[in-house]
């Protein structure tokens, strides 16, 4: 299995990937107003080229002859502390349990220790089953955060947090 940093030109690559991932992820946890209002907000054109091109997130791509498993967006530094947050991470759902976050988790791990990063945090929504994924490597909970993300929606997440 291969990361590969995406640039601006894998976008459409990144959008294919949620299309496919978030619906099923979430289907149980939020309506189907709120995803479709939450994929426009953090996945159209305009949003991610936002991100990668001006907020500072990276995006990791894996891939494996060929074919892309999923992705994991970070920000180094986040907020001005020693922190890279993980914005997203995603695995294509017939991929799952069989290593690929791990993957993810320990290259992004590897990065912020790179770049003299001491943590690593993640917000995660509290019904999501991804929670035992994250304490199964080292995360634990710090808080508990209810995000207005507007339209009358709101993210119910707590903060998870590990040291590198
Ligand atoms: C959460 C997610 C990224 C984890 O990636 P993954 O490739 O499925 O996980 P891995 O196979 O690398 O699992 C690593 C370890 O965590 C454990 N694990 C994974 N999911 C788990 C779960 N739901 N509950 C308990 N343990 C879990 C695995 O058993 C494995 O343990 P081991 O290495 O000791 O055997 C992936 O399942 C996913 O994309 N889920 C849907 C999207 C999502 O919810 N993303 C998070 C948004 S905050």
């Amino acid at each position: 299995m291969n990361i590969i940093e995406a640039s601006k030109d894998h976008i459409f690559i990144i959008q294919s990937l949620s299309d496919r991932i978030w619906p099923p992820t979430f289907a149980s946890i939020l309506t189907s107003g709120q995803i479709r209002y939450m994929m426009d907000m953090m996945y159209s054109n305009s949003a991610l080229e936002e991100q990668i091109g001006v907020l500072g997130h990276h995006y990791l791509l894996a891939e494996e002859s060929g074919e892309y498993l999923g992705y994991l967006s970070y920000e180094l530094d986040y907020k001005g502390a020693d922190v890279t947050k993980i914005h997203k991470i995603y695995v294509l759902p017939s991929l799952q349990g069989k290593g690929v976050g791990r993957f993810f988790i320990d290259a992004v791990g590897r990065i912020a220790k790179k770049y003299g990063n001491a943590e690593l945090s993640l917000n995660v929504n509290r019904f999501n089953k991804a929670i035992d994924f994250y304490k199964r490597l080292g995360f634990e909970v710090v808080k508990c955060e209810d995000i207005d993300i507007g339209n009358g929606f709101l993210m119910e997440d707590y903060v998870m947090n590990k040291k590198v």
